[in-house]
């Protein structure tokens, strides 16, 4: 497997610990981290992405991911297979749950390349979500407020998923 870019972004802080988990599973990989508040220059020097934004506003992108929107718009996803993973809180937001990765999501199929590791919305409560096309969720959904204690296993399940369609 070529090597893996993992991109987020983060408001509270939450979205820091998701990422220490997806690099325990990913320890056998070759990857590298990125904080989009620092920029997405290098997301053009990967074929494997893994993409990981909280929801803010009403269904909206994390704003260091606003902030690089229109330069993600303007990028070439033409052979990158790409994993989403959207952090949000399904009762406090319940109508809008996991919106932001929709947004990702719809950039980087416009833009030609291939979202993978879409997940069931089993075991989730919520009203609505933007994040969710042919009845899945487009990535795997994270709510370590309400459901933390899931969050280990959801994360290996959706790494081991992903993996085998990755470049
Ligand atoms: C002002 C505000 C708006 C939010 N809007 C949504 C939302 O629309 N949908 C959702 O699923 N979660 C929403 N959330 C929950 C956050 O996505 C969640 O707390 C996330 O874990 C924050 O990640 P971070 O600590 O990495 O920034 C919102 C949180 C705040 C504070």
């Amino acid at each position: 497997m070529k090597k893996i870019g993992v991109f987020y972004g983060t408001t509270s802080g939450i979205t820091t610990g998701i990422v220490d988990e997806v690099e325990f599973y990913l320890r056998k990989e070759e990857y590298d981290v990125y904080n989009v508040a620092n920029g997405i220059e290098k997301l053009s020097d990967y074929e494997n992405l893994i993409l990981i934004t909280p929801t803010y506003g009403v269904g909206e992108l994390q704003v260091h991911w606003s902030k690089v929107a229109d330069q993600l718009r303007n990028t070439d996803f033409t052979g990158k297979k790409v994993g989403l993973i959207g952090l949000g809180n399904q009762f406090a937001f319940g109508e809008s749950f996991i919106g932001a990765i929709k947004i990702l999501y719809d950039i980087v199929t416009a833009n030609g390349g291939e979202v993978v590791g879409f997940t069931s919305t089993d075991g989730y409560q919520f009203q609505e979500s933007e994040a969710i096309v042919g009845g899945k969720f487009v990535g795997l959904a994270i709510d370590e407020g309400n459901q933390g204690d899931y969050t280990p296993e959801r994360i290996e399940n959706w790494l081991n998923q992903i993996k085998p369609l990755f470049n």
